[in-house]
């Protein structure tokens, strides 16, 4: 197991390039079911859930690999031979994303295995949006031995409107409505970048997908779909998380290919807590105040102010001036993140889904722990202000969603680096 030891207190400064977006690339990998042929996926970010992906697609007898040398940022799928429509629960239970090829098998093959995702660390995350979706466009869904069997000779189209706004749910519904036979008419859609980029690859390959991006998406469905050769958007989160990098550090930093139309919300806390930031390059530059001052967070779904930013957030609140409120409205358990930031010094209470955040003059470097994906990145953020050394473990998390996150801050100034630690 690998640990990030990092020494804080240098002010990072330079241009990084941000990866193709985790979120976007597992829909869009799952997509290369619906059709016959090689699929071609570029700038697909080297990390443990892409690959958890290609290794669920692997099982149902696709060819799914990366390529090597200048290639290395590829993804090759093709279906030639037969498929097994099954995810076995092995893969699922380290990813629950894999439900994302639910959808596609069943529209394509007409009949799915999939075994369910049980809940995560950071809430119950259930599933009944996906299956209600699919319902309604007549599949016929069994649980059976901890997994969704689902069947349709022929899905039809139909009417979904989604109780709660699910962007997996969103994404899984939209990958069987397009091989559907008539119209889907889904609403109250999550309206995420990253279902929107989805679309896109599936009219690519000759959907006809129209309103992704809003809360009411129609699909006419069509007979069959073509392979596509795509290169997967930037990714907002991470991009993000290299922003709060520059202003927790007070530095002054150009994050490339960040587009900061999908990053409003996050722009907006940025510059209300004193930061400056400016659209250069094709990206977006921060350049840190003297001081940091307190803003108050509220997470809902997009265009509103991400959950997958939160934590990152409450890093930087923890050394601002004033006191931040953060409320998370998506998830039930997403401060996991809160007593390791205590453990660096900073002053938090949590009062059901707020935190109420102190800043403090300073907080110190400390072994934390990192116990989910956003919660390592806000932990090395924390680190990066630190005085003295931090040590994040179980970076595992960290490996799930950003593509060598270490390197990246090394390349600023950041003094940090990857130890291999004994389990
Ligand atoms: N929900 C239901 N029923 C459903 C589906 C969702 O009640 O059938 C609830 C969830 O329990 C949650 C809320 O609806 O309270 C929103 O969940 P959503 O389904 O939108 O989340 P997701 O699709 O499972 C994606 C991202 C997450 C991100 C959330 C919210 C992917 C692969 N994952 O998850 O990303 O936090 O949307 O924006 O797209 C991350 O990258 O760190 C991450 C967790």
């Amino acid at each position: 197991m690998d640990k990030i030891v990092l020494k804080g207190g240098t002010p990072l400064h330079g241009e990084v390039e941000v990866s193709g977006a985790k979120n976007a690339a597992l829909p869009i990998l799952a997509s290369a079911l619906l059709a016959e042929g090689t699929t071609t996926f570029r700038n697909v970010p080297d990390l443990a859930d892409v690959k958890t992906m290609l290794a669920v697609l692997r099982t149902m007898g696709c060819e799914a690999e990366r390529l090597t040398g200048k290639k290395a940022d590829t993804c090759e799928i093709s279906i030639t031979g037969d498929i097994t429509p099954e995810a076995p629960y092995d893969l699922v239970k380290t990813m629950r994303a894999s439900i994302l090829v639910l959808g596609p098998l069943v529209a394509r093959f007409g009949r799915a295995r999939v075994s369910m995702p049980g809940g995560c660390a950071i809430g119950a995350r259930p599933i009944d949006q996906h299956l209600k979706g699919l319902k309604a466009l007549g599949a016929e869904i069994h649980l059976t031995e901890g997994y969704v069997e689902a069947r349709a000779k022929q899905l039809k189209g139909g009417m979904v409107n989604f109780d709660v706004i699910t962007v997996t749910g969103t994404e899984n519904v939209m990958m069987a409505a397009v091989l559907a036979k008539g119209r889907t008419v889904m609403e109250n859609c999550a309206r995420e970048p990253e279902v929107e980029e989805l679309a896109r690859v599936l009219n690519k390959m000759g959907a006809k997908v129209e309103g992704a991006g809003s809360s009411v998406i129609t699909i006419e469905g069509v007979e069959s779909l073509n392979p596509v050769d795509h290169a997967i958007l930037p990714d907002r989160i991470e991009a993000g998380t290299l922003l709060v990098a520059a202003a927790i550090s007070g530095g002054n930093v150009l994050v490339k290919h960040a587009r900061p139309e999908h990053l409003d919300a996050v722009i907006d806390k940025l510059r209300e807590s004193g930061c400056t930031i400016t659209a250069e390059g094709g990206g977006l530059r921060c350049k840190a105040p003297r001081s940091l001052k307190s803003v108050n967070i509220t997470t809902t779904e997009h265009p509103g102010f991400p959950t997958d930013m939160q934590a990152q957030l409450m890093a930087l609140m923890t050394v601002s001036h004033g006191t931040s409120v953060i409320s998370e409205n998506i998830f039930e358990n997403r401060f996991m993140h809160v007593p390791e930031l205590h453990r660096l010094g900073a002053d938090i209470t949590i009062q059901g889904h707020t935190a109420v955040v102190k800043g403090v003059k300073g907080l110190s470097g400390a072994q934390v722990m990192a116990t989910d994906l956003r919660a390592s990145a806000s932990l090395i953020l924390a680190g990066l202000r630190a005085e003295g050394q931090t040590e994040v473990s179980r970076v595992y998390h960290l490996d799930r969603g950003y593509e060598r996150l270490e390197r990246k801050l090394r390349g600023l100034g950041a003094d940090i680096r990857r130890v291999k630690e004994r389990a």
